[in-house]
């Protein structure tokens, strides 16, 4: 047992995902049975710099929230105190480093250590502050399922429940109109939520960016179908996907974030000019990360939850809990953050996916 862990503290940064709220659960249940006192902090780090930004978190405030989505601390993508921005007179934006306040602050809270909920952004902020020297503990967290060193995420699940759902639902009004319907998912530079649901809701092509695809192929695909008899088809389009020769579609947002999105209706548009099919293209967006968690990240959550404690109560910061089946287990942040996860080319869903036929666009 750490000696001197009185007050502990948790954030939950980047894209909210579902099973924040387990988390922060757990943490403050897990804590409290060692005698400890948490604090949330709003909005990432933000809360920080804020008046009233740094609450309270006792048994009663985490009642009843295992199962709803967001989070109840709040999150941004936005508030990186490592690049913080600031307007000048002129309206030209620069950046600050403000990683040393954001010790500070936790050291006037009397904060012993902090457990930050986070992606890939999140948990290189809470790297770069242990390398600080600031106690961290990471928890991996985000729908894309695209963290190295943990073999899920919390939230993916959930996602691709709601993806497959929204594919089953299009197949019958595809069929009545005889269509092709492009649907697009999130996941940024890695196909797991397409692979995932697409393959579950049996999706006949599947475009991931770790696949270029031919356009050529998927149209090939669809004429086949309609020859069949089966006169309509589903293309699943990872946000993140591009043909052979191109990039992925992005735009750049007022303080130089890159959205990426759009693919889906090149996609439709180009199967329109190809094939002469009537084509319609949806964006399911941030649907998938709305809602309460399914089962599956719920109890993950509530054991990455639970795991965080452990670790800050062995003393072993600047770690990340990571599930590796059937344990969940610690993995230094530095690894965790070093590279992305994609859906490996040699693995059983692409393999899969191959076996029944499922066009991957090339
Ligand atoms: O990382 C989660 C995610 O939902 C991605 O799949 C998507 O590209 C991005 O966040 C969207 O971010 P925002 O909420 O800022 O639009």
């Amino acid at each position: 047992m750490h000696p001197d862990i009185r007050r502990i503290a948790i954030n939950t940064g980047g894209g909210d995902a579902p099973g924040l709220n387990a988390v922060i659960r757990a943490v403050v249940l897990a804590a409290e049975r060692l005698g400890w006192e948490v604090y949330g902090i709003r909005d990432s780090y933000d809360g920080l710099f804020e008046e009233n930004g740094v609450v309270r978190l006792d048994r009663r405030a985490v009642r009843g929230i295992t199962h709803l989505g967001g989070t109840i601390l709040g999150t941004t993508n936005h508030g990186n105190p490592l690049r913080w921005p600031v307007k000048g007179p002129d309206g030209a934006v620069t950046y600050q480093d403000r990683s040393d306040e954001v010790i500070e602050a936790l050291e006037r809270l009397e904060i012993d250590a902090l457990i930050a909920v986070g992606g890939d952004g999140s948990l290189e902020i809470a790297h770069t502050l242990f390398q600080k020297g600031l106690r961290v503990v990471g928890v991996p967290k985000t729908i894309d399922n695209d963290l190295a060193a943990t073999n899920l995420t919390f939230g993916f699940l959930t996602a691709v429940e709601t993806a497959t759902d929204a594919i089953d639902k299009l197949h019958s009004t595809a069929e009545a109109h005889q269509r092709v319907m492009c649907v697009e998912v999130m996941g940024r530079h890695a196909g797991w939520i397409a692979m995932f649901s697409g393959l579950a809701g049996t999706a006949d092509v599947i475009l991931i960016p770790e696949i270029p695809y031919r356009i050529e192929r998927v149209c090939e695909k669809i004429e086949a179908r309609y020859a069949e008899g089966r006169e309509f088809a589903i293309v699943v389009v990872a946000e993140g996907a591009y043909p052979v020769g191109g990039e992925p579609l992005f735009r750049v947002e007022a303080g130089g974030q890159k959205r990426l999105g759009g693919m889906a209706q090149v996609v439709a548009m180009d199967i329109t000019e190809r094939t002469g099919r009537e084509t319609r293209h949806l964006v399911l967006g941030h649907l998938q990360r709305g809602g309460g968690p399914n089962a599956y990240d719920r109890l993950l959550a509530l054991r990455f939850g639970a795991a965080a404690v452990k670790l800050v109560r062995d003393g072993c910061f600047g770690c990340m809990v990571a599930l590796d089946p059937p344990d969940v287990l610690a993995v230094p942040l530095g690894q965790a953050v070093a590279s992305t996860k994609t859906v490996p080319l040699d693995g059983d869903i692409v393999a899969t996916a191959r076996a029944m036929g499922i066009c991957l666009g090339d």
